[in-house]
């Protein structure tokens, strides 16, 4: 009952009069991190000796809270992937999901009207797949013109391209180059990455206007081999 008088005015002040409350914001701060992973939200340092421990995942959900003793874990869906550590007032959330990401709140209430909070923004986001690498081919006389395009199923990634000379610092998803019998780069590897994973693929030229066969090659080569032991194998049993 007192619990929930207190609740009530506390939604009340936060919403109306957040400046007659004495509330200190510590520390707002962004994490990454990568989708199924494990993952803690922590703090630097936790008041001593608090009444009221509340994380929420947004402003009015609350996951878990600790009051007077008693430790509630909130039916959310986090109910079965969440632990508090009450010594330091970490989050620990299991199997993350991009669904997760959003900004996370910790309230610490000292006394009556005396409350810390902190800020986590958290960003949940897939690993990046690897990228294939399209090229189309103009050739011309002692000249061809080449459109590389670095393709990935859209998500946001950051694109780097690497090759032995490149005319300037690309960061985009297609380059464009001119290759001379003097002058070509024989390797050509494109970089995306996002702030938790990065992957690549590279294209060879075996002459200005001649693309090396692919690694496509070994790998079916590759499953060649799976699928024969595969066959061996059943027809050893
Ligand atoms: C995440 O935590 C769970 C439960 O503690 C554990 O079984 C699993 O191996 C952990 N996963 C990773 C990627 O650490
Ligand atoms: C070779 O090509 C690169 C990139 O286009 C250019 O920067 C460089 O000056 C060229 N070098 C020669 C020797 O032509
Ligand atoms: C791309 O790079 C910029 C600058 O380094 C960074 O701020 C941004 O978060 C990156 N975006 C992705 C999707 O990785
Ligand atoms: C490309 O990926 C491989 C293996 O994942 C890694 O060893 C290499 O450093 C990467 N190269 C670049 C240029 O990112
Ligand atoms: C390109 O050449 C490099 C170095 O010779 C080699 O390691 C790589 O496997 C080649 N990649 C392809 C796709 O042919």
């Amino acid at each position: 009952m007192c619990s929930r008088r207190w609740e009530l005015s506390l939604a009340l002040e936060l919403l109306l009069l957040p400046h007659l409350f004495l509330a200190t914001s510590i520390q707002d701060y962004s994490k990454y991190a990568i989708s199924s992973s494990n993952i803690s939200l922590s703090i630097s340092s936790l008041p001593r000796n608090y009444k009221t421990l509340t994380w929420f995942y947004t402003t009015d959900q609350k996951i878990v809270e600790w009051e007077s003793g008693q430790l509630k874990y909130f039916n959310t869906k986090f109910k079965d992937r969440v632990r508090l550590d009450l010594q330091s007032g970490t989050l620990h959330i299991h199997n993350v999901q991009k669904e997760d990401s959003s900004t996370y709140l910790l309230m610490v209430l000292k006394d009556p009207g005396y409350e810390d909070e902190w800020k986590i923004s958290l960003v949940v986001l897939d690993p990046v797949p690897k990228p294939v690498i399209e090229v189309k081919k103009t050739q011309e006389v002692n000249k061809c013109h080449l459109t590389l395009s670095c393709v990935i199923q859209d998500q946001p990634v950051n694109y780097t391209w690497y090759a032995e000379s490149l005319p300037k610092e690309s960061r985009s998803s297609v380059l464009e180059v001119t290759h001379t019998p003097q002058n070509y780069s024989s390797s050509y590897t494109c970089q995306v990455s996002n702030p938790v994973s990065s992957q690549n693929n590279t294209v060879n030229f075996t002459s200005p206007c001649v693309l090396a066969p692919s690694s496509g090659v070994a790998w079916t080569a590759t499953w060649l081999v799976i699928m024969v032991t595969t066959v061996l194998g059943l027809l050893w049993i």
